[in-house]
C-alpha cells in the first residue's frame, strides 16, 4: 500500500510525533486530515503545507463521536472537491496525554495516588479516543474498492508506549496497555475487509510530551544514548504502511530501554 495520492487521518497532528507523521505523509505525496484538540497548531500545519495537502476542521476532541465523524466527513468533502479519485486509506493515531489536568485530584498522602477520576480521564483520551477514531475510519475504509491484488483497503496505526508494555504509571500505563492490547483483536475483526492494524510502542521521544513536567527528565535509551527523534517514529509509520505483511503486532521503538 502506498501513501502517494491517498488520504490519511492523523490525530495529534499539531505537535510532536503526529506533526512529524503529517509532514512525512505529505512529503510522500499523501493528504492529511489533522485531528487535534489544539486548533491553533492544526491550523498552522495547514497554513504551512497548503490546503490541498492538509485539512483541519478546527478543534477536534478524539473522545467525541460527533466531532470525529464531522472531521472525517468535512475532510473527505474538502479533498474530494479537488480530486474525486482521492480515498481515505488510513489513520495514524498519535493523540494522547500522560497526566490528567491538575484540576482533577489524586487521593492518599499528598494526593499522590491515582484517583478514579484521574484514571478515567487518561483512559478516556488515550484508549477510548483511539478506538473512536480507529472504528470510524475503518467504517469508511471498508467501503472502498480494494487497492491491490491482496484486497487491501487500508490501515490503522495506533501509538502505545513502552510504559504500557512494562507496567509503569497506573493511568497512562494502563491506557497504553489497552491500546497495545486492542491491536490483534482489531486486526482479526477487520481482516475480512483488508484493513491492517498495527501499534508502535515508543520509548522517550524528543517532543513536548517528554518534557511535560519541568525538572523531570525521562531516561535516554540504552543505545543509542539519547531520545528518539520524531523522524525515526514517522520512518517506521511509513514502513508499516508500505509493508503489507505487518499486521496485528506491536513494535517497540525504544533503543532497548525498559520502563
Ligand atoms: N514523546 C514520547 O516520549 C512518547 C513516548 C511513548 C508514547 N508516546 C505517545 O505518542 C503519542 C504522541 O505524543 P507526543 O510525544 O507527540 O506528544 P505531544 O504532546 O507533542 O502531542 C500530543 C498531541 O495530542 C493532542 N491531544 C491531546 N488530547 C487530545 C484529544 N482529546 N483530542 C485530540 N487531540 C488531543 C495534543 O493537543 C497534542 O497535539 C501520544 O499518544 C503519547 O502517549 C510518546
Amino acid at each position: 500500500m502506498h501513501v502517494q495520492g491517498h488520504i490519511f487521518v492523523v490525530t495529534g497532528g499539531a505537535s510532536g510525533l503526529g506533526q512529524q507523521v503529517t509532514k512525512s505523509i505529505i512529503e510522500q505525496g499523501g493528504h492529511v486530515i489533522i485531528m487535534d484538540i489544539n486548533s491553533t497548531g492544526a491550523n498552522e500545519m495547514v497554513e504551512s503545507f497548503g490546503s490541498d495537502k492538509a485539512y483541519s476542521s478546527g478543534s477536534v476532541d478524539v473522545t467525541s463521536e460527533e466531532q470525529v465523524k464531522d472531521a472525517i466527513q468535512n475532510g473527505l468533502c474538502h479533498f474530494k472537491n479537488n480530486n474525486e479519485e482521492l480515498f481515505l486509506v488510513g489513520a495514524v493515531i498519535c493523540s494522547g496525554i500522560v497526566w490528567p489536568p491538575q484540576s482533577i485530584e489524586g487521593y492518599g498522602p499528598n494526593n499522590q495516588l491515582t484517583s478514579y477520576s484521574q484514571f478515567k480521564h487518561v483512559v478516556t483520551i488515550n484508549l477510548l479516543g483511539s478506538y473512536n477514531v480507529a472504528q470510524q475510519v475503518a467504517q469508511v475504509i471498508m467501503n472502498n474498492k480494494p487497492l491491490n491484488q491482496d484486497g487491501e483497503r487500508g490501515i490503522i496505526i495506533t501509538t502505545s508506549s513502552m510504559l504500557g508494555l512494562d507496567g509503569t504509571l497506573v493511568g497512562y500505563g494502563t491506557s497504553k496497555a489497552g491500546v497495545a492490547g486492542m491491536t490483534l483483536p482489531l486486526a482479526r475483526e477487520l481482516s475480512n475487509f483488508g484493513i491492517r492494524v498495527m501499534s508502535i510502542a515508543p520509548g522517550p521521544f524528543d517532543t513536548p510530551l517528554a518534557r511535560a513536567i519541568p525538572g523531570v527528565e525521562a531516561p535516554v535509551s540504552l543505545f543509542p544514548k539519547r531520545y528518539g527523534q520524531p523522524s525515526e517514529f514517522s520512518d517506521l509509520v511509513l514502513h508499516i504502511i508500505n509493508n503489507s505483511m505487518l499486521n496485528g503486532s506491536v513494535i517497540r521503538l525504544d533503543g532497548a530501554l525498559r520502563g
